[in-house]
């Protein structure tokens, strides 16, 4: 069974990940990852630490000669900021007390963490709630896309809108009668389609819309100008996965479920669909699910379903849509918190923070997704080296 585990802290002096059954045999391409790592980084509305680090994969086991050995594969990736950290981030140095944070943000970990590990300075929950930690998950995400790619599996994301500016489905059904909708009314897109692909590469927001571009940038400037902070829609998809990853057999051997877990676990995600999503409690039976054809092969002319029925892959798109709120952490002192060990009203602490990370965060959103692809499709497929994989994978999709 395909896993992994990632520790490290904001500051401290990197993040170290451990991805275990991962099989033998993968070429592994370095500047992928780190490309992915690049994107991670980017984007327009980061806050200064972007500019501070660029993040590289350092492999530390599990490669050799540039490819999988079949052992854990274990990196390294290395924190440069943790040289203005050092001081407060030693394992060994005392905390001084004036250091202390006992002010949690509303919307972040800081509250039920520092009560739930008992502890007396924030900063030992922040260091680690932090999406820094996204960034292993996006080199996991890109190993994971490097092994699937021999299989023709591909991966996309963008962004649809931030703070409600571009494509936004959800508004749809509040501004149309229910009896109004139909299969055609709702937003989908191919972010394979060569213009998308482009428009998204192009654009600091990974909007595949340049028409939303500049309008969404005004927000983001609005919201810095005030202190604030915005979230957004983001979609992530892949293509050219066979049919019957997942099963219908259990509950937690469902493809969206795992999917769905995978997704909602990113930090400040808060809505995972799948296809329609939310849109398909406002079709009809007869709107919402997608016809069979065959020619040469099975088809759909629709994707409602967004490539999943009964928990398993039906060989269409997969699609999954997800919101994620406004980062918690704010530049001016709007909300109203609490001393943790006086329980004095205080407001809550500013610390250095993105005004809006949506399109780093569609990244690591599309890093879930080929996690979780993989690990069905090692579980279906799944051998020790990659010529057993294939062999696997030959036998299935030429039956
Ligand atoms: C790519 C990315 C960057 C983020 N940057 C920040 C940030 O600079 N400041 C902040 O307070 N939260 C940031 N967040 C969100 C918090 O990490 C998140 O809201 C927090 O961990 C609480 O988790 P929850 O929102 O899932 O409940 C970021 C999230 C992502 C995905």
């Amino acid at each position: 069974m395909l896993r992994f585990l990632t520790a490290g802290e904001s500051h401290g002096k990197g993040l170290v990940t451990i991805i275990d059954n991962f099989p033998a045999g993968v070429k592994i391409d370095e500047d992928f990852i780190n490309e992915k790592l690049r994107l991670r980084q980017s984007g327009y509305g980061r806050g200064a630490r972007q500019k501070i680090e660029t993040d590289k994969i350092e492999f530390l086991s599990g490669v050799r000669g540039g490819l999988t050995t079949g052992s854990p594969i274990s990196f390294f990736i290395k924190n440069k900021d943790y040289e203005n950290w050092r001081d407060r981030m030693d394992a060994f140095k005392a905390v001084p007390e004036e250091s202390k944070i006992h002010t949690p943000r509303p919307g972040h970990a800081d509250f039920a963490g520092s009560i739930k590990f008992g502890l007396d300075d924030i900063r030992n929950v922040l260091e680690r709630s932090s999406a820094r930690e996204t960034a292993s998950r996006v080199a996991v995400g890109a190993i994971c896309q490097i092994l699937l790619k021999n299989f023709g599996i591909e991966f996309a994301s963008a962004v649809l809108s931030i703070g409600g500016v571009g494509i936004d489905s959800a508004e749809i059904p509040g501004e149309k009668k229910v009896s109004e909708l139909n299969s055609d009314t709702f937003f989908s897109i191919d972010l394979f389609d060569e213009t998308n692909r482009q428009n998204i590469e192009n654009s600091e927001l990974r909007m595949p819309h340049p028409e939303y571009e500049e309008k969404a940038k005004a927000f983001i400037d609005k919201m810095k100008a005030e202190g604030d902070t915005a979230g957004g829609l983001i979609t992530a998809q892949t293509k050219g996965v066979p049919v019957g990853l997942g099963s219908f057999t259990q509950w937690d051997e469902k493809l969206d479920a795992h999917i769905a877990m995978s997704v909602m676990s990113v930090q400040a995600i808060k809505s995972v669909e799948i296809g329609a999503g939310v849109k398909s409690a406002y079709l009809k039976g007869s709107e919402c699910h997608d016809s069979i054809y065959y020619e040469g092969g099975f088809y759909r002319k629709t994707d409602n379903a967004g490539g999943i029925e009964g928990g398993m892959s039906n060989g269409e798109i997969i699609s999954v849509t997800c919101a994620m709120k406004p980062i918690p952490t704010l530049m001016k002192p709007h909300l109203d918190t609490v001393d943790l060990n006086t329980g004095e009203a205080k407001k809550a602490f500013l610390e250095r923070s993105d005004v809006c990370a949506v399109p780093a965060a569609s990244i690591v959103v599309e890093s879930a997704l080929a996690f979780s692809i993989c690990y069905f499709f090692l579980k279906k497929f799944g051998g020790d080296g990659l010529a057993e994989i294939k062999r696997n994978y030959e036998g299935y999709v030429k039956k």
